[in-house]
């Protein structure tokens, strides 16, 4: 088989990158370890920053997510209950949509589909071959049988776990990684949200996130020490916890049911550098990871395959290969900002063994400063919807 991009991964970045290309009239093959079943049974964040929104819509899969989604033109924080609102629209005149991960990674596969466009699931163990050289090949086995794709370039948008990134050589790549001593156990109900928009509390118990997946469905989380398990957590419980953390009338307010979801996510923050080794690219989760707080994971991943797309574009028609030389550098410049956004919000609104009195004061210093400072808010606010390119 042959074909000009060879995708490995079938989640947001691989799928927004297929449908770049094919936008663009470059062949590419997508290949996925899962079911796309499975793919799509994968609970993740649902916000959308502003140029993730118009990405979609450029591509021609943004009519569900116009329809359905909903604009949000702020989020609250909340501190030991008492509650700041950080308002986008008025402070930047810019919003975000909340519009769940699943549903942007559905309307890509069924464009896909659509199309024509091949994607192989259940595609096992990929491998990668002659990465520095002229022409790469990546092989596979499919129903008991032993594959070959030869391509120009290979996307290694597999994951945290995926292979591309685990192919390259560990003199040739360098990684910097912070584990957070917690995870979040997240909840997702089919109850009004306890409000029209987020709410990112800190409590002294712990973090907790009112968060939606539309006007019916609520996914809510909180703070849970690393090692914990969902067993240990029946719905009351979480109930509970996620009340105690709360502004007491926000608390009240609440809407409970069964649970239709639970599931815990460990957060760490990971870059890798470079991002490019020969013909392969690392993008999305393969490249980097945040923690959830701040909602960054997909957003990056829209980014990334937006930049590649436009250095393989750049390669094809005008044969250039200045956006392919440059794309490490474009990509980490922005990720760098969003790492570090990513950790301090967390920093602002977890609790951390390390943290003491002394942290706590601080903690709460942030919190009185963003509430006192037009520029802070203002800072948080053009972090939260996106910043611009590099
Ligand atoms: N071979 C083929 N496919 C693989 C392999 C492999 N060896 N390893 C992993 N994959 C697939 C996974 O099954 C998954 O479907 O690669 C896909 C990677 O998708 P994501 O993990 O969703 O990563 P990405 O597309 O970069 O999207 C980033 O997703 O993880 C969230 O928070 C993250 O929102 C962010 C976004
Ligand atoms: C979510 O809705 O799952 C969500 C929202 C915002 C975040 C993280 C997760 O920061």
């Amino acid at each position: 088989m042959r074909t000009q991009v060879a995708i490995i991964g079938a989640g947001p970045a691989g799928l927004t990158l297929g449908r770049l290309l094919e936008c663009a009239g470059i062949d590419a093959v997508i290949l996925e370890r899962r079911s796309a079943g499975h793919v799509l049974s994968r609970i993740r964040a649902g916000v959308l920053e502003q140029g993730s929104a118009d990405l979609l819509e450029r591509i021609g899969v943004g009519g569900r997510m116009r329809r359905e989604g909903i604009p949000h033109d702020g989020v609250e924080l909340s501190f030991d209950g008492d509650m700041l609102r950080i308002d986008f629209h008025g402070l930047i005149g810019r919003k975000v949509m909340i519009y769940g991960q699943t549903e942007v990674t559905r309307d890509l596969m069924d464009a896909r589909n659509a199309s024509g466009a091949r994607t192989i699931y259940e595609a096992e163990d990929v491998s990668l071959h002659d990465v520095r050289g002229g022409a790469p090949r990546v092989r596979f086995v499919k129903d008991g049988g032993l594959h070959e794709i030869t391509c120009d370039f290979i996307a290694g948008c597999d994951g945290f776990h995926g292979i591309t990134r685990a192919s390259v050589p560990d003199k040739a790549i360098r990684t910097f990684e912070r584990v957070y001593p917690f995870g979040w156990l997240g909840v997702l109900v089919d109850k009004p949200p306890v409000a029209d928009e987020l709410i990112y509390a800190h409590h002294e118990r712990g973090f907790a996130l009112c968060s939606m997946r539309s006007h019916t469905r609520s996914r809510y989380y909180v703070q849970v020490d690393a090692g914990e398990t969902v067993d240990a957590w029946p719905d009351e419980r979480f109930w509970d916890e996620l009340r105690r953390r709360l502004n007491p009338e926000i608390a009240e307010r609440l809407q409970t049911g069964p649970s239709i979801e639970k599931s815990i996510a460990p957060l760490r923050s990971f870059v890798a550098e470079p991002l490019r080794f020969g013909r392969l690219f690392l993008a999305g989760d393969a490249a980097h990871i945040v923690p959830p707080t701040g909602a960054k994971g997909l957003n990056m991943a829209l980014r990334d395959v937006g930049i590649l797309a436009e250095a393989l574009v750049e390669h094809y028609e005008a044969k250039s290969d200045a956006g392919i030389d440059a794309y490490s550098q474009r990509v980490l410049a922005h990720t760098w900002k969003t790492e570090r956004f990513s950790w301090w919000m967390t920093s602002l609104l977890h609790t951390f063994p390390e943290t003491g009195r002394f942290g706590r004061r601080i903690q709460r210093a942030e919190f009185d400063y963003l509430a006192s400072s037009r520029s802070a808010q203002e800072s948080l606010a053009e972090n939260y919807t996106g910043l611009p390119d590099a």
